[in-house]
């Protein structure tokens, strides 16, 4: 039985909404930073594949679920399996948002200070881009302040609700982002020097595959997918009842795919016009906040205005990027309290709003006064970064995969598939093979990949 009063997602939105979620800072800083540090293009062939075959798989997995029961991640999994332990997957989900909300808001906080810095042009007069992201970060004030403002623009669109929040804001923030994407590529690629960037993501070196560039791509691909944590589970409660799931789930692939690579367009190229090679320093936040201001000005420096409107696009199309996926976690959170405590939509997401942006105080100081707290050389950020995306997603990944091959009720998963007969499904048994035996083994694979066990790979 489905909660009451639900609102749904209209065709386009459901897409748009999902997409958001998908799209984020893990496309267009993290993406380019595996490739990197993997080979190229050889990388992005392995990521694609992986998609396909692993991502794709448990997106419908998830779309199916939460389009059955109606309702969020902890009670979809209750109502699927009455009277079983699988309830645990979808809180699991639950407290992975939670973790994740947190400590991604403090990143995206920061995407508004450099949106600001690039406004100003500060990135023309200043040189030690190093230094001026530290004394930024460890700042005990603005940091926490930009958490605070990032936070409270995801909780004002939650509050508005699902169809006048979430669909209106995606509806416009995605083709926003689409615009900017391709318009950052196309001055990105016609740079004088930008050719061996270009070949960088294009001319694949096979040499280049091994284990540890499977691994990383299918835990980039889970990751970017917002795979693994009750989001598209929690979107898709709110579909409607003629939604094609394959069909959504594939343009969700898609578009996520197509932008992160779109990203590695622009980061590639800018960086060899510059005459800079990312090396495994890049890594991190280094990337976006120190390496790539650098890279802007001396790839325009013939024509500082291109260098000052490049940077403003980058980090606005950052800053949307990042929004769309906050206010996908945020909802997880806000639809769990709201149906499980029955309390309105505003208190739900006020105690989800307060107590993520408390626990984010401590994420963002973690980089300055608190920076000196560590435990096993990890930081709070570290802590959070490394239970929730390394541990949680691929775990709760492996679950969805594991409940939906093996417990779930093979008809009910072929009526929901199907729209109850209305829309034609061939590969029905693919994908029950898929999530029984491949999902399962592969993820567990980059699971305890990520946890070092198979350093021997590298
Ligand atoms: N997919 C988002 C990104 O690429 O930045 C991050 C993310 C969002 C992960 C939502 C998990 C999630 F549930």
């Amino acid at each position: 039985m489905a909660f009451k009063n639900r609102e749904n997602f209209g065709r386009i939105g459901a897409v748009l909404a999902a997409a958001g979620s998908a799209v984020g800072l893990g496309n267009i800083w993290r993406f380019p930073i595996e490739t990197g540090r993997n080979g190229g293009a050889a990388f992005v062939l392995v990521y694609i594949v992986c998609v396909i075959v692993l991502g794709l798989p448990v997106m419908i997995s998830e779309f199916m679920i939460g389009r059955s029961t109606q309702s969020n991640t902890a009670a979809a999994y209750r109502k699927l399996s009455p009277g079983t332990q699988w309830k645990w997957v979808g809180r699991l989900g639950v407290l992975t948002g939670f973790l994740i909300f947190s400590y991604y808001s403090v990143v995206a906080g920061w995407t508004v200070e450099y949106a600001g810095y690039a406004l100003t042009n500060v990135f023309a007069r200043e040189s030690d881009y190093k230094q001026m992201f530290s004394d930024f970060a460890s700042n005990p004030f603005w940091p926490v302040l930009w958490l605070f403002v990032f936070m409270f623009i995801t909780h004002v669109i939650i509050v508005r609700g699902v169809k006048s929040g979430i669909e209106k804001v995606s509806k416009i923030l995605m083709p926003t982002l689409f615009l900017l994407i391709m318009m950052l590529v196309f001055c990105a690629i016609t740079l004088p020097g930008s050719g061996p960037g270009i070949d960088f993501i294009v001319r694949p070196d096979f040499s280049k595959i091994n284990g540890m560039v499977v691994l990383s791509a299918m835990g980039q691909a889970f990751f970017s997918l917002s795979i693994g944590m009750g989001c598209l589970c929690t979107y898709a409660s709110y579909f409607r009842p003629d939604t094609n799931l394959t069909r959504s789930a594939v343009n969700v692939a898609s578009i996520d795919t197509m932008i992160a690579i779109m990203s590695g367009f622009i980061i590639f190229p800018a960086a060899a016009s510059a005459g800079y090679m990312l090396t495994a320093d890049d890594v991190g936040p280094s990337l976006i906040f120190i390496t790539l201001p650098h890279v802007f000005q001396q790839a325009f420096s013939g024509a500082p205005i291109l260098a000052y409107v490049f940077s403003v696009m980058f980090y606005l199309l950052l800053i949307l990027a990042a929004l769309t996926s906050t206010i996908s976690m945020h909802e997880v959170i806000t639809a769990y309290l709201k149906e499980e405590f029955e309390m309105s939509r505003k208190k739900a997401a006020r105690i989800v709003t307060c107590s993520c942006a408390f626990l984010g105080i401590f994420c963002a100081l973690s980089f300055g006064v608190l920076s000196g707290f560590k435990l096993m050389d990890m930081t709070i950020f570290d802590w959070f970064d490394f239970v929730s995306s390394t541990i949680l997603l691929p775990f709760g990944g492996m679950l969805i995969s594991i409940f939906t091959g093996w417990y779930l009720n093979k008809r009910l998963m072929y009526d929901e598939l199907t729209n109850y007969g209305t829309v034609r499904v061939r590969y029905f048994k693919v994908l029950v093979f898929i999530l029984r035996f491949v999902a399962p083994v592969a993820i567990g694979f980059i699971f305890f990949n990520e946890l070092g066990f198979f350093d021997v790979f590298s």
